[in-house]
């Protein structure tokens, strides 16, 4: 049997991909890359924004076009956000679908498609099947979380490209940010234990890896006991940096109100460690951050930075704002430009805000207090050019350096040829992208690449 895997949304659902392959292969299925070939369709869904729930039911429509093409009818899987938060939606709107499993069940998923392969081999209907989590009864302690779900985790058996490896330390969210689908789709925040990760980090170092990012929706607030210690996240990369030699150690993303300076400690002391954070302000305004249930004001958010860039000179920050949450102001969106231009970011992802059914924020206001699409496109494009600027002329710096890049791959694929150079992309410490030509086979090394030019999201190079 063949399956196809396609994913859309974060790195944490880049993870669950993975290890639904890795679970698949196990049990003796094959990987394909053409979609046309597999008895197993699964799609990974996200449903952050509502652009991402249709992109999903788009793809969908997409593979069902394919099996009524093929003779023998792939079973089609939905896993993902939008598989917890809308079962309902995704059968309503794609009928033909056979398995949809949340973020939380996907230890289930296995045995849910080899009941589905066994009722179609036997030409029986395939049933629908469905295996959502009911948070509401895990937060309040009615249910546990499943341990099958973290063995998961522990048992990867590291599939796909090797270089590169996401390695998950929290699951689920608490924040409830009012404009938030997370806490709904992945549940309650819980840290994974630290033997789990420090073996899982040992076991992807023996592989040769170059780079392991830790994943957590706020993975500042990691917290677990570990040998009669509280472990928090900055003595967790101490531990993850001590059990390893993996010479890039990054991690994603962190909440303003709960990130310690001993994690900016951690960055400086630890080699390592790449200096760079991705800590996302949503907005400019505090009367936007009251609304959206954010816990910080921006004067504690921009010392907090500041903090950061005495302790760690070359510390890299990425953000994400969101325009056009009801009720926001001309003088709230001016507020967020001129958090842009304070904290010069070193990029940022803007979006426009869209309305999550279920969250906090939905229904909460009067279709007179949500900003129109026009208003949300000006003050989108605005921020876009703001930051472009700020990027650019900051990057402009970064030519005549030398700097080191871990080679990801070619940047276009026509170009690729073992014998000849290719146009090839990789990423410095702090997560710049730098471009430069080299040959294809040096892809998973770390370079020296001495930069000549510069765009606001690219730097360009020749290798030293
Ligand atoms: N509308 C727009 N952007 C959103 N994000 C989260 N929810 C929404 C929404 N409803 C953004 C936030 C978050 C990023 C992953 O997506 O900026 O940090
Ligand atoms: Fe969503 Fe807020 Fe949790 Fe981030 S911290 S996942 S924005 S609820």
């Amino acid at each position: 049997m063949r399956f196809y895997v396609e994913t859309l949304g974060c790195q944490m659902n880049k993870l669950d991909s993975e290890l639904v392959a890795g679970l698949l292969g196990q049990l003796g299925y094959q990987p394909v890359t053409d979609v046309a070939e597999a008895d197993v369709t699964i799609l990974n869904t996200c449903s952050v924004r509502d652009h991402a729930e249709q992109k999903a039911l788009s793809r969908l429509g997409h593979f069902n076009h394919l099996r009524k093409k093929n003779g023998t009818p792939a079973i089609i899987a939905v896993m993902g956000c939008f598989a917890q938060r809308s079962p309902e939606l995704i059968r309503n709107k794609a009928p033909f679908v056979d398995i949809i499993c949340g973020p939380a069940e996907l230890h289930e998923l296995g045995r849910l498609i080899s009941q589905s392969l066994l009722q179609r081999k036997a030409d029986q209907k395939v049933s629908a099947k469905i295996a959502v989590s009911d948070f509401r009864k895990i937060r309040s302690g009615q249910e546990a979380l499943c341990d099958e779900l973290e063995s998961l985790d522990v048992q990867r058996p590291m599939v796909g490209e090797g270089f590169q490896r996401f390695v998950r330390v929290q699951r689920g969210c608490d924040n409830f940010c009012s404009y938030c689908v997370v806490p709904f789709a992945r549940g309650p925040e819980c840290s994974r234990p630290v033997d789990h990760i420090l073996e899982e980090v040992r076991r992807i170092d023996r592989t040769g890896c170059k780079e392991i990012t830790l994943l957590g929706q706020t993975v500042s607030s990691y917290c677990q006991d570990h040998q009669g210690q509280k472990v928090g996240l900055a003595e967790l990369l101490c531990l993850v940096h001590e059990s390893c030699s993996i010479p890039r150690i990054r991690f994603i993303t962190s909440y303003p109100a709960d990130f310690s300076p001993a994690i900016f400690e951690a960055m400086a002391e630890l080699p390592r460690l790449c200096p760079y954070l991705h800590l996302p302000a949503q907005h400019g305004s505090d009367r936007m951050l009251k609304l959206m249930n954010r816990r910080y004001t921006i004067k504690q958010y921009l010392d907090l930075l500041e903090q950061g860039r005495r302790i760690v000179p070359n510390l890299s920050i990425a953000g994400d704002f969101i325009v056009g949450f009801p009720t926001e102001t001309q003088d709230d969106h001016q507020q967020s430009i001129e958090l842009l231009e304070k904290v010069r970011y070193k990029n940022c992802f803007i979006f426009k805000y869209s309305i999550r059914p279920g969250t906090l924020a939905a229904g909460k206001y009067t279709p007179e207090q949500e900003i129109p699409e026009e208003i949300k496109s000006a003050r989108h494009s605005e921020m876009l050019q703001v930051q472009d600027r700020i990027a650019n002329e900051d990057n402009q710096t970064m030519v005549g350096k030398i700097v080191e890049v871990l080679v990801e791959g070619t940047s276009k694929k026509n170009r690729a040829d073992k014998q000849t150079l290719s146009q090839l992309v990789g990423r410095t410490v702090e997560d710049k992208i730098v471009i430069f030509d080299g040959l294809e086979t040096i892809t998973g090394t770390i370079t020296k690449v001495r930069i000549q030019s510069a765009s606001s999201l690219t730097l360009f190079g020749e290798v030293v």
